[in-house]
């Protein structure tokens, strides 16, 4: 048993590996099967109720392959499915456990996806950091024994993402193979990789364990998330790419697929929980002569909100604040020719609020016992019918009242205390799932009520940014911390599974407020404008010099957003291997190309930086210019400076960068 491979492994009978799923009858004793295994094909992909997953048109067929594994005596039936993407190398997978039985069956375990193949010197790739320290690259050997990292948080986590690849020993950027697995789910998760004595390699991705429990009642069934396996011949940057149109074309909401995001500005780091109407409508006058087409207001505009103690739950205007309410700041930022948006923090609730007062039940918790705060508040038990109910009507009037277009939805704490006295005892280790599930209907029934809506996912930055927050919500607040050196790394990271169209990225003040660094402004714009560009600093306090840059910098956007927000990217420099950090977008055609590099020290009398592209069109030739107009028309063919590499000017200071854009003729 432990030499074969195994397609869905299970432990108890001969096979001593990290398993695959784990299950009990209603006696309490395992099943080990034998399974008969029948295959079926269906032209559908079956619906996985509840859960986000890749999305198909109606007309489309999905080719799916299911197997049906049936045990005798217990009623159980597991079914694998398998829905082949050649369009991106991809494989779908997911798990369906049903009780056909008279008892009640106990699940422990149930992965989403489970690799069984020969180690083979493989290396793993995973995305790991902190608050505002996310999705930081990691590589490394896999040494025998059991390696695992996940999330029992409640939310996917800044910590870790739910992705893991595999890459052979050579493969880099640009060549060689790699295995990518991810999953569309934004709770508890856990990706294993197990090298045995037999140099047997497993991976197993899937709802984590540590923190699960299902009871199928007989007729019950239960059904694992999605998982995204993506293969690429052509290294990390191909395996980017697949994963990239992937999210595009199938993960976000299909009309904002290929709907160009604007330009913001977000009042949080110029005002924080300080600001007055008239105050907010001189920012939106400077914002709109800057050229900004999207107005947002952040935390504080509801309740007594005035510091992060109190008000979550009340979700009505402050009228000290805001006299004229979101109506008349709406108005105003609209007769400026902006959109208007709005920050929300819909699962939370203060204990300082009128709704803890009125349903102090609400919350999760343990009966008779206090439950932790963590910034202040506490998590609304979305395992609770009543409390959906309720957020799906407050915010679902709160967008038919105000003129907003644009929703950033943030959730600010990690999970604790997670009990619901509204569940019964063999049910308790359900919540996590059950959370999630709950989120996912809420988030479900709000965007659906209000398909205009933009809607911006949030975790304390970047901290559930994930397959199944992007379902519902096509953009995410990348991370808290907009300093353009380390926005470098944490967008560098996100790009290995998530496409720039998805990362809010922002120019803020300096010194910066969470590294105290001073950065250039050309440099933070090229940072910010590698995402989805916003500016969140006090605006109406800039230089005429400054304000003429931030211009510059817009126009420079809008004039090559499709390029940035739907061309191909590819990473050329890692920031995670030196002070250097280099990136490019090419349209589909090759016929336009930008390149932005970044260095974070100026040395004196360098040799100049040749640096070598990707993704042109090896015939064509391409004109280089640049803001300095340092190339003078100068023109090179795509394979020589795909292969021989294009002089790059010098930078002028440290943390600059260099903004080229490839012209073909
Ligand atoms: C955390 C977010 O990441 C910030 O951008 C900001 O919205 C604050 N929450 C507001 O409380």
């Amino acid at each position: 048993m432990e030499e074969q491979l195994c397609e869905y492994g299970f432990a108890g009978y001969g096979d001593f590996r990290q398993p695959a799923f784990s299950l009990r009858d209603g006696k309490g004793f395992p099943i080990p099967g034998p399974f008969t295994i029948t295959p079926e094909l269906r032209t559908e992909k079956p619906p996985l109720p509840g859960l986000p997953s890749a999305r198909f048109a109606e007309s489309e067929r999905a080719e799916t392959l299911l197997l049906h594994m049936q045990e005798a005596h217990s009623g159980l039936r597991i079914t694998l499915r398998y829905t082949p993407l050649p369009d991106y190398d991809a494989v779908l997978r997911s798990v369906c456990f049903e009780n056909l039985g008279n008892e009640p069956l106990i699940l422990y375990r149930a992965m989403s996806c489970s690799l069984d193949l020969p180690y083979d010197g493989q290396q793993l790739l995973y995305l790991h950091g902190s608050w505002a320290r996310e999705r930081h690259l990691c590589r490394s050997s896999i040494n025998p024994g059991l390696f695992s990292f996940g999330s029992t948080r409640g939310i996917s986590s800044h910590q870790f993402n739910p992705f893991l690849a595999l890459l052979t020993p050579h493969t880099g950027e640009h060549s060689g193979e790699a295995w990518g697995a991810a999953l569309i789910y934004s709770g508890n998760f856990a990706a294993e990789a197990e090298r045995n004595h037999d140099d047997n390699l497993r991976l197993n991705l899937g709802i984590h364990p540590e923190t699960f429990q299902w009871t199928l009642a007989p007729g019950e069934r239960f059904d694992t998330p999605e998982a995204v396996l993506v293969y690429s011949p052509e290294g990390i940057n191909g395996l980017s790419d697949r994963y990239h149109r992937f999210i595009r074309e199938r993960i976000l909401p299909p009309r904002f697929r290929e709907a160009e995001r604007p330009v913001l500005f977000n009042n949080w780091e110029a005002t924080y929980f300080d600001f007055r109407e008239e105050q907010l409508k001189d920012l939106a006058d400077t914002a709109a002569d800057l050229g900004i087409e999207l107005f947002v207001l952040d935390d504080g505009w509801f309740g007594e909100r005035n510091s992060d103690t109190t008000s979550l739950g009340d979700w009505a205007v402050n009228r000290r604040k805001l006299p004229g309410g979101l109506a008349g700041l709406g108005s105003h930022i609209r007769n400026r020719g902006m959109e208007f948006g709005l920050w929300v923090e819909p699962e939370m609730i203060s204990r300082e609020s009128e709704l803890f007062r009125r349903r102090p039940e609400w919350c999760l918790h343990i009966p008779g016992r206090r439950p932790p705060e963590g910034r202040n508040q506490l998590v609304l038990d979305l395992t609770r019918q009543e409390v959906r109910k309720h957020l799906i009507e407050t915010f679902t009037s709160i967008l038919e009242a105000a003129p907003v277009t644009y929703v950033k939805w943030d959730m600010n704490r990690y999970l604790a205390s997670v009990a619901s006295p509204a569940l019964p005892p063999e049910r308790q280790e359900e919540v996590y799932h059950r959370y999630v599930l709950g989120l996912y209907e809420v988030m479900e029934a709000i965007t659906s009520a209000h398909p205009e809506v933009l809607f911006e996912g949030c975790s304390g930055g970047g901290g559930r940014l994930d397959m199944g927050v992007l379902y519902y919500m096509p953009q995410y607040w990348t991370s808290d911390n907009t300093d353009a050196l380390s926005r470098l790394k944490i967008q560098y990271g996100t790009s290995i599974l998530y496409p720039p169209i998805v990362m809010g990225a922002h120019v803020s003040a300096v010194p910066n407020h969470q590294v105290g660094r001073s950065t250039p402004l050309s440099t933070r714009g090229n940072a910010a404008l590698s995402g989805n560009l916003g500016y969140e600093l006090d605006i109406s306090s800039l230089s005429v010099e400054e304000c003429e840059e931030i211009r510059r910098q817009i126009d420079f956007y809008k004039k090559h957003r499709q390029l940035l927000q739907f061309g191909r990217f590819l990473r050329l420099l890692s920031p995670f291997e030196g002070v250097e950090t280099a990136w490019m977008w090419v349209d589909g055609e090759q016929r336009e190309a930008l390149i932005i590099w970044f260095s974070a020290y100026r040395e004196a009398n360098l040799p100049r930086r040749r640096l070598r592209l990707a993704g042109l069109d090896p015939q064509r030739l391409y004109t280089v210019q640049d803001s300095g107009r340092r190339y003078r028309g100068d023109r090179y063919r795509g394979d020589e400076l795909m292969n021989r590499g294009l002089l790059l000017p010098e930078v002028e200071q440290d943390a600059g960068s260099v903004r080229l854009l490839l012209q073909a003729e």
